[in-house]
């Protein structure tokens, strides 16, 4: 039995070191074809420019430069996001269900486009994160738990009901991005512009929702301006 474990760690050993070509790196711990090819063409590897992973079999990978302290700033802002965005995904596709009214059908076809947004850029956050070396919690009860936003009513929802909640939840989870953005992009600018691209969505949603609600800048009868030119002020900005 001792011979067959052996025999399968050995096995096991060769294949993680990458086949034949990293046969010669001997006993210790296995190193990447892509390691070797780069010391035997004068390029630096990831080891000697100090980029080199934390982990073993992770080397070839770019990580943030500047230790395990910075890694988790970065595995935390991506997790928190991604635990936010699937509580939106969840919510969104209730919305898109049960919204009722007469605008029903319009936010109907909204919040199909912004659930298929918010789907794609909790893929983007979680594999962003496996490339930094984490695993991605995506599991139901961490959203439950960690994702800190009020839960959607349930039953019918009425289309001013929607508005006014999904308004309320992307600028809650926009501004807490931006601030994660701030966090990260010293030390791991990869991550801080693809934090972002995701704040700039989530943005672009909540003003999809806002315009809803918010008085036309124009008056629809005179063309006058009644707002002056002036943005209409976000909260929290
Ligand atoms: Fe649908």
């Amino acid at each position: 039995m001792k011979n067959i474990i052996l025999t399968s760690a050995l096995l096991l050993g060769t294949a993680l070191a990458g086949g034949a070509g990293a046969q010669s790196a001997g006993m210790g711990v296995p190193s990447t074809n892509v390691n070797a090819a780069a010391s035997t063409s004068g390029q630096a590897s990831a080891q000697s420019t100090g980029t080199a992973s934390p982990l073993p079999y992770n080397r070839a990978t770019t990580l943030p430069s500047s230790g395990t302290t910075d890694l988790n700033k970065s595995v935390a802002a991506l997790q928190n996001t991604l635990t936010e965005l699937q509580a939106l995904q969840l919510q969104t596709k209730q919305a898109h269900w049960n919204v009722s009214g007469t605008l029903w059908y319009t936010l109907h076809e909204l919040l199909q486009d912004h659930y298929e947004g918010i789907s794609k850029y909790a893929d983007d956050v979680a594999e962003r994160q496996l490339a930094v070396g984490a695993s991605s919690d995506g599991r139901a009860i961490t959203i439950v738990a960690a994702s800190r936003l009020p839960e959607i009513p349930g039953g019918f929802l009425d289309d001013a009901q929607v508005i006014s909640f999904l308004t309320y939840q992307y600028e809650t989870v926009g501004q807490r991005i931006y601030q994660r953005i701030g966090d990260v992009e010293k030390v791991d600018p990869t991550t801080a512009n693809l934090l972002q691209e995701v704040e700039h969505a989530i943005e672009k949603y909540q003003w999809q929702m806002r315009a809803f609600l918010q008085n036309t800048p124009t008056d629809p009868n005179t063309g006058a301006d009644l707002n002056n030119g002036r943005p209409v002020p976000l909260r929290g900005k």
